[in-house]
């Protein structure tokens, strides 16, 4: 995979969630779609980036509790170049070991995905990939939505209704030059996704057309969907 090159891309895939609303009695991380851990779903996607991507560094965060499960799921190839850290107790929290841990590495684009996007596919890695070598900072994946979104307070009384061909929902994997992921995580905030964390600090974000199958696993119904693309995609003879 990697040979060190000054323009590499480095992968951090954050798996350190717990797995409690798909009813789960193991990390979600390593719960099984079609007899494989969603971890070696979302490894085997990302490592489908085009041989013009590069990839140089990918860092697995694991639950503190998983770090070897994780690594045991690896190939000695992979070994190579992945690196297993242990996770923290929210997403960003884990975001910053994973970038922690591409110290040593001089890849300048960083691409964060979730591990409970298992399916998204390799070109959705490269069509972020391209738009960051096209000079954006940051990219984010997004699908327009088809629900009228409503911000409500906590009362749960309305306060506005955002034009809907304004909004998009937001997937993984997001990317970012090293400088701009770096500085949104020096002072340990805290946000749903990264994208925000650099958006606070004023810089665009950049949002390119996401895919369907990136869609996160949270409850078990979302496993169901997971299946029956798998299914699906092996009777066309597609993965
Ligand atoms: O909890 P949520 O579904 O938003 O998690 C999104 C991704 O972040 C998942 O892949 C999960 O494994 C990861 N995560 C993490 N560390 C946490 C919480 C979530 O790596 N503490």
């Amino acid at each position: 995979m990697s040979s060190g090159s000054s323009d590499g891309v480095a992968v951090v895939l954050v798996a350190a969630g717990s797995g409690t609303r798909l009813g789960a009695d193991l990390p979600k991380a390593f719960v099984r779609l079609a007899g494989r851990p969603l971890l070696r779903w979302a490894l085997d996607q990302a490592f489908g980036v085009s041989a013009d991507n590069e990839l140089q560094r990918v860092v697995v965060v694991a639950p503190a509790t998983h770090v070897r499960q994780a690594q045991a799921l690896l190939t000695d190839k992979e070994r190579e170049f992945v690196r297993v850290v242990a996770g923290g107790a929210e997403r960003s929290d884990s975001v910053a070991a994973g970038l922690a841990a591409l110290a040593d590495c001089d890849a300048v684009h960083v691409l964060i995905h979730d591990t409970a996007r298992c399916l998204a596919p390799a070109e959705l890695f490269d069509r972020v990939l391209a738009a960051l070598r096209g000079g954006d900072e940051a990219v984010v994946p997004g699908l327009a939505v088809t629900d009228t979104i409503k911000l409500v307070d906590k009362a749960a009384l309305v306060t506005g209704t955002p034009p809907r061909a304004s909004l998009r929902a937001i997937q993984t994997p997001q990317g970012f030059t090293r400088g701009a992921i770096t500085r949104a995580h020096a002072h340990g905030a805290q946000a749903t996704d990264d994208a925000a964390l650099v958006e606070a600090l004023g810089l665009p974000v950049r949002v390119v057309p996401g895919a369907a199958s990136a869609f996160k696993i949270t409850e078990p119904d979302d496993l169901d969907r997971a299946e029956r693309l798998v299914r699906t995609d092996a009777r066309k003879g597609a993965r």
